[in-house]
């Protein structure tokens, strides 16, 4: 009896010792990235500024989830008097809030282009911190550098908001996954326009369609072999909302579109109402940016809808808007 107590005692004490090497490690070795680069300078010629403004008001989206929205109006335009400020909570994983940065002059003017271009393509902070991916830097750090430079030259021109946004909360294991999260990243190419696929696959990825339309697990993780297929759920809007198929699938998906309908369902919205929704529309209000892509040009929709047609349907049919009645 004895030696067998010893024997459990002995491998609980191992387990313990092997399980504080694993924190250690993870503390001290991640997140693995290079040192921010000293060799970047953002171009701020007109040219690049403009290229810039466009990618983040209607593509990749910075100003869309770095400011809050107003819920009252349909697809919650951002409240343009606090561009950039920060503030809005995103929950994907139950007891991990996490919090829109301030990316304004007021937070980030004393970042080098380096660090702000490390933050955004690789996921780490200036002071370190791992970020959360839904902060999509393992999409941007795929994009051409010199898309990521007109964001970036772009939103340093923003006007500087002082503001205080919350620190996030990530539960177990979350907050030591997150760590091993960030990594060197390769840019990559931006096809010519006239290459509509490829082309329409570089805007799908830069608009990071598939964040939300890819369902995830209680975890966050998207579910393999899901891409997609629609139904992550979103509480943004106050109501619940989920997001739809848009697989080519021609029952549950996007199959039926044609090109047309689809590039109209956005340009729709491109000069909004600015109506406030009566209390029965709000729960079918969309969390989904429609107003800032509605401003995407014809060819760039048009591209994202040719890529998505050549992705794998998937049958799943979805309730977008389950507390509407
Ligand atoms: C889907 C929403 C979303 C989009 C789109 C987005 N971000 Fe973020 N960003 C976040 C969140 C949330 C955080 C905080 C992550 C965390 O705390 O782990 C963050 C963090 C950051 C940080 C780190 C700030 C700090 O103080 O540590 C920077 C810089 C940043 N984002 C810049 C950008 C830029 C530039 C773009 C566009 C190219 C962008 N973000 C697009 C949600 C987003
Ligand atoms: C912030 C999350 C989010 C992002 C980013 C997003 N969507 Fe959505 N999308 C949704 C949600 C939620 C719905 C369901 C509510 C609705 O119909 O608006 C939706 C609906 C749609 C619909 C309507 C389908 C139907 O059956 O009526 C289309 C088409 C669509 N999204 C395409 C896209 C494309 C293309 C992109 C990238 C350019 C994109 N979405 C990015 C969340 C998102």
């Amino acid at each position: 009896m004895k030696t067998l107590l010893k024997i459990v005692g002995g491998l609980a004490g191992v387990l313990v010792l092997v399980a504080a090497c694993g924190y250690l490690y993870l503390m001290f070795s991640y997140p693995s990235v290079p040192p921010p680069r000293t060799d970047v300078t953002f171009d701020t010629s007109p040219e690049r500024l403009a290229r810039g403004k466009y990618l983040n008001d209607h593509v990749v989206g910075c100003t869309t989830c770095h400011t809050q929205r107003d819920w009252t109006k349909f697809a919650g335009p951002v409240k343009t008097e606090l561009l950039g400020a920060g503030g809005d909570k995103f929950t994907r994983a139950p007891g991990s809030d996490l919090y829109a940065k301030n990316i304004t002059p007021a937070a980030i003017g004393s970042w080098t282009d380096g660090e702000l271009l490390r933050a955004v393509t690789q996921g780490v902070s200036k002071d370190g911190t791992p970020l959360f991916p839904l902060m999509p830097y393992p999409h941007y750090g795929a994009l051409a550098e010199d898309d990521i430079h007109a964001v970036l030259a772009y939103i340093r021109s923003l006007k500087a908001i002082e503001s205080i946004v919350p620190e996030r909360t990530l539960g177990f294991p979350l907050n030591l996954v997150v760590r091993t999260i960030p990594s060197a990243n390769t840019f990559g190419t931006r096809p010519s326009p006239s290459d509509t696929l490829a082309y329409g696959r570089y805007m799908t990825k830069a608009a990071r369609c598939t964040d939300c339309h890819t369902p995830i697990d209680d975890q966050g993780t998207p579910l393999p072999g899901m891409e997609f297929a629609g139904g992550m759920a979103f509480i943004e809007t106050g109501y619940r909302t989920r997001s739809a198929n848009i697989t080519p699938d021609v029952d549950t998906g996007i199959g039926s579109w044609t090109e047309q309908q689809f590039v109209d369902k956005f340009k729709g919205f491109e000069k909004p109402t600015n109506a406030t929704l009566s209390e029965p529309e709000r729960p079918q209000n969309t969390p989904m940016p429609m107003l800032a892509y509605a401003g995407m040009t014809r060819q760039d929709l048009a591209a994202i809808y040719a890529y998505l047609r050549t992705i794998k349907p998937i049958i799943n049919r979805v309730e977008k808007f389950p507390d509407a009645r």
